[in-house]
């Protein structure tokens, strides 16, 4: 099933439940980019933003961590209402071992690769992971451009898992579409979604774009 994740990252922080609450209705999930300024040279936000968005709605909350030792963090991030934790299989931490901890935790566990990263890092852990996160840009930053080796990459994870696939990164009506065809199921879309004018009409043409009925 496809569906898109609209990533807050681009959304209007001064107004961000505001933004939140154009799409509400028409997607199941939100994914959050937490950076620390570490493991990616920006900062984003984290728990506190997390927990005061909780208290507004109860769209699945899809985490992606970008920072250093994610371990350090997993209780901290189920108690604030998460669904979902993705760490990097970068962040040189014992990756099983985290997702174990993030199922013991109830929340689903997710498993980023950067673009440059052989894809044979994240193969002995998709027996336990419920997710794959297949970057299509650097991490760090909204409003890249989508790198097309990303396509190829997806195509070769789906060959050998059922694993619900993610793409993140520079994903629009044009390059949402071709990773449709590769065999992405989950479009995270920040600066294509939130940084237009009409967000609820930019919304139904991404859907439209990527195959995905309305209702
Ligand atoms: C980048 C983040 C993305 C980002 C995507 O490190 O992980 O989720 O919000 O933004 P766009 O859609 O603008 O490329
Ligand atoms: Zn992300």
């Amino acid at each position: 099933m496809r569906r898109i994740a609209p990533s807050i990252l681009a959304a209007d922080f001064s107004d961000l439940y505001g933004d939140v609450s154009q799409v509400e209705g028409s997607v199941d999930l939100l994914h959050l980019d937490v950076m620390d300024g570490q493991f990616v040279p920006n900062i984003s936000f984290g728990q506190p933003v997390i927990a005061s968005l909780r208290e507004r709605t109860d769209l699945y909350f899809d985490t992606h961590l970008m920072i250093e030792r994610p371990s350090r963090y997993v209780e901290d991030f189920a108690s604030v209402g998460v669904d979902r934790l993705t760490v990097h299989v970068e962040a040189r931490e014992d990756t099983r071992a985290i997702v174990e901890e993030i199922h013991d935790h109830d929340m689903d566990a997710g498993v980023a690769l950067n673009p440059d990263t052989d894809i044979e890092a994240i193969e002995p852990l998709l027996d336990t992971v419920d997710m794959v996160l297949v970057m299509s840009v650097q991490p760090g930053f909204g409003g890249q451009s989508f790198e097309p080796e990303t396509l190829d990459r997806v195509e070769r994870i789906a060959e050998q898992t059922d694993t619900e696939i993610e793409v993140d990164g520079g994903v629009d009506e044009e390059t949402g579409p071709r990773c449709a065809e590769a065999g992405v199921d989950t479009f995270v879309i920040g600066s294509s979604l939130f940084g237009r004018e009409d967000i609820p009409g930019a919304l139904t043409e991404l859907r439209e774009s990527i195959g995905i009925d309305d209702g």
